[in-house]
């Protein structure tokens, strides 16, 4: 796969930043419209098998081709990666309360690792660049599901590869439920009124095979073929009333903003679960790494096309998200002439526990974060350096500050925060739920409200980065422990640490 010089990246973002941003990134390819005439590929659900208590999942890692027909030729074999099959991996899915165990097998030609993303988890299980999975081997987290029902995803980790065997196609998706996701009126048969909506644009050289592009363009490949999950052009026939779309964005730079143009959806959940009511919304904007659960309402017979529109990027030029296109579709719902009753979207108040719940005047810590164009607070990641220690059971706010014209994508390990406040002022209503990867608009700052509650390990860290995987890859990371109370563990050379 050919890659971008990474020098020449730098130097065009730096131009770009000190001419206030005016320009537009390099070469930029609109996205092509297909026909929509392939009906849409939805993942498996993975098989598991329950043995001591503990459900087992297990993931092969491996090469395979794909057809990406008609953004390739018919016939044409597109080289991808994914997990037990050749493109994407199957839907993990588990409740919480229950042991769950993953067996990791890595049949590529190089080191990857497997992250469960938005995840509560010890971080020994977390899947980060620290649990490296060599070609070959065989990795087994194992945890228990300590947390509200949600869609959460996985992905590779490994130190500066990210982006590369995310675009390849590793990546896939993990429903938690939960007594009170049974309870709640949404649609919930998968693959029929609850549909899994992964999507990721590509860019393909004449061969067809995939391509990161080097043009030096920001935020790094936006891609020309815009694709859900796997499949290019696709329709899902809808047979309900209601049909809920568990939408990931799973690209590596692009932001989406989705929505329909003839009517408006539904938002019930956002990255971490179950908002408190919906919100009825004309677009949802997704930056990479953020789900959101939608529930679109459908009349018989009728059809209408999931598109993307030219989001409020929060002064961005638009070219740096949407490749110079103002709207594009992304995938076409085709109603049946006789629609079976769903319910209206509606739930209970007392879906979280008590203890879940965070208040901001129980934080007693404030962490300060600035982004400019690769590093955070002046660093870039390194393996072997802490940058932050958190206490269990601390409440903590952190204060993100984006300092220059380019957005950035933030993402935590192993907790679900809370958006406090945008520039002072409180969040809409589609960022009040539990967040875990947060859309930052140029130049502003984002107070993110959130705890560590346990899995203390003064030697193991947890990752916080920009989840734009070029960012991330680059260097636009970094590693915070959860200690004990008393702990003696400081930020700084961690010697333990593979360096
Ligand atoms: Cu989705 Cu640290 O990643
Ligand atoms: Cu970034």
């Amino acid at each position: 796969m050919r890659r971008r010089a990474t020098a020449a990246a730098l130097a065009a973002v730096t131009t770009l930043v000190a001419a206030g941003c005016s320009g537009v990134p390099g070469s930029v390819t609109p996205v092509d419209e297909p026909e929509f005439a392939q009906e849409l590929a939805v993942p498996p659900l993975a098989e598991s098998r329950v043995v001591d208590g503990v459900r087992t999942f297990s993931l092969t890692a491996q090469e395979g081709t794909t057809s990406f027909a008609p953004a390739t030729d018919a016939g044409t074999a597109t080289e991808t990666w994914g997990f037990d099959g050749a493109y994407l991996g199957p839907t993990l899915r588990a409740e919480r309360g229950e042991k769950v165990a993953v067996e990791v097998t890595n049949d590529l030609g190089e080191t990857t690792s497997v992250h469960w993303h938005g995840m509560h988890l010890p971080a020994a299980m977390d899947g980060g660049p620290h649990q490296a999975v060599e070609p070959g081997g065989t990795w087994r987290p194992a945890w228990t599901i300590d947390q509200p029902a949600a869609t959460l995803w996985y992905h590779p980790h490994p130190h500066g590869q990210t982006e590369e065997h995310v675009y390849r196609g590793l990546a896939g998706m993990f429903i938690l439920d939960d007594d009170a996701s049974r309870a709640a009126d949404l649609p919930s048969t998968y693959g029929v009124d609850d549909v899994p909506v992964v999507v990721q644009d590509k860019v393909f050289d004449d061969d067809g095979q995939l391509e990161l592009s080097d043009d030096g363009g920001e935020p790094g490949t936006l891609g020309g073929t815009v694709m859900t999950n796997g499949t290019v052009g696709a329709y899902q026939e809808v047979t309900t009333e209601r049909v809920r779309l568990r939408l990931l964005n799973g690209s590596t730079a692009r932001t989406y903003s989705l929505g329909f143009a003839d009517r408006q959806l539904d938002l019930v959940a956002t990255d971490g679960g179950l908002l408190d009511a919906p919100v009825r919304l004309d677009e949802v904007r997704l930056a990479p790494g953020e789900r959101a659960e939608v529930v679109v309402e459908m009349a018989p017979g009728e059809t209408t096309r999931l598109r993307s529109s030219e989001a409020d990027l929060g002064g961005v030029a638009a070219p740096f998200a949407m490749g110079g296109n103002d709207a594009f579709d992304v995938l076409e719902l085709r109603a049946a002439d006789e629609l079976a009753p769903s319910p209206e979207p509606a739930w209970g108040p007392s879906r979280h526990a008590a203890g879940d719940a965070l208040h901001e005047q129980d934080a007693s810590v404030t962490r300060t974060f600035d982004l400019d164009e690769r590093t955070i607070n002046g660093e870039r990641m390194d393996m072997g350096r802490i940058d932050e220690v958190a206490t269990a059971g601390a409440t903590e706010i952190w204060e993100v500050r984006n300092t220059i014209p380019m957005p950035h994508s933030f993402h935590v390990h192993d907790v679900q925060f809370r958006v406090l406040t945008i520039d002072g002022e409180a969040p809409p209503p589609e960022l009040a739920g539990p967040k875990d990867t947060v859309y930052l608009e140029p130049r502003r700052t984002y107070r993110l409200l959130m705890r560590f509650d346990d899995y203390t390990d003064d030697r193991l860290p947890y990752m916080y980065h920009c989840h734009m995987l070029l960012h991330e890859d680059e260097g636009m990371m970094g590693q915070f422990l959860v200690v004990e109370p008393g702990s003696d563990a400081a930020p700084g050379r961690a010697g333990h640490l593979a360096g």
